[in-house]
């Protein structure tokens, strides 16, 4: 379908190399995971470690990380309210063209507004969006603290930290619910799989 655009000098160029084919090519389906928690929760790790499983069931995949996303695409924006919804919109969008391309992209940012994960939702369309909810409580998180930053929000160095003094949304409706305080890595990773196959992702073994 063709785009909104509020550029009307840009013409939009069909590709002849589809979606459906590339997906044809690849033996699986194309799809947004997207991993929504606090930080410490365990989305980079979980979302890595289905990457891993996914490779090597011979799957094409890539994964969008919080930290890393925020070296480069992402470097001009700060922790405010507005720059966060800008972050999340612009890896919605990225993630919508991997999806065109065929790959399972998986996404690793708090993502803590509803609002703004419902928009990529809408962006991506129902069909091809799989929100995950790392749960995990802060307490935990915190008492993990594996890149100290919790230390240092709680000592004032940090502002506007998630989950601290800057709100976290949970979601009302994720596709999956995985406990990280609760479940092993495997644990966790088997269940997002056994979703991917329900929703027809990729196949039943
Ligand atoms: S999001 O809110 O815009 O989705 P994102 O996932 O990109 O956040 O980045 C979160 C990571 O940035 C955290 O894991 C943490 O290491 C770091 N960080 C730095 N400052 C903050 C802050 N104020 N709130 C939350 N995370 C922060």
């Amino acid at each position: 379908m063709k785009p909104e655009s509020n550029q009307r000098e840009i013409v939009w160029h069909y590709a002849t190399v589809t979606r459906q084919r590339r997906e044809q090519l690849n033996s699986h389906k194309a799809a947004a995971v997207w991993f929504t928690g606090l930080s410490g929760a365990g989305k980079s790790t979980l979302a890595h470690a289905v990457e891993e499983e996914l490779h090597r069931l011979g799957c094409r995949t890539f994964v969008f990380d919080g930290d890393n996303v925020r070296h480069g695409l992402c470097s001009d924006l700060s922790f405010s309210v507005d720059d966060r919804s800008e972050n999340i919109r612009r890896i919605g969008e990225m993630a919508k063209l991997f999806v065109e391309a065929g790959v399972i992209a998986l996404t690793a940012f708090i993502s803590p507004l509803r609002a703004d994960r419902a928009r990529v939702r809408r962006l991506i369309g129902d069909a091809d969006f799989i929100e995950v909810h790392v749960k995990c409580p802060v307490a935990v998180c915190e008492s993990r603290d594996v890149k100290g930053v919790y230390q240092k929000a709680r000592a004032g160095l940090i502002k506007e930290f998630t989950g601290i003094s800057s709100p976290y949304e949970e979601p009302e409706h994720p596709d999956l619910v995985v406990d990280t305080a609760q479940e092993t890595l495997a644990e966790s990773v088997d269940k997002v799989l056994a979703l991917l196959r329900r929703r027809a992702v990729i196949e039943k073994p």
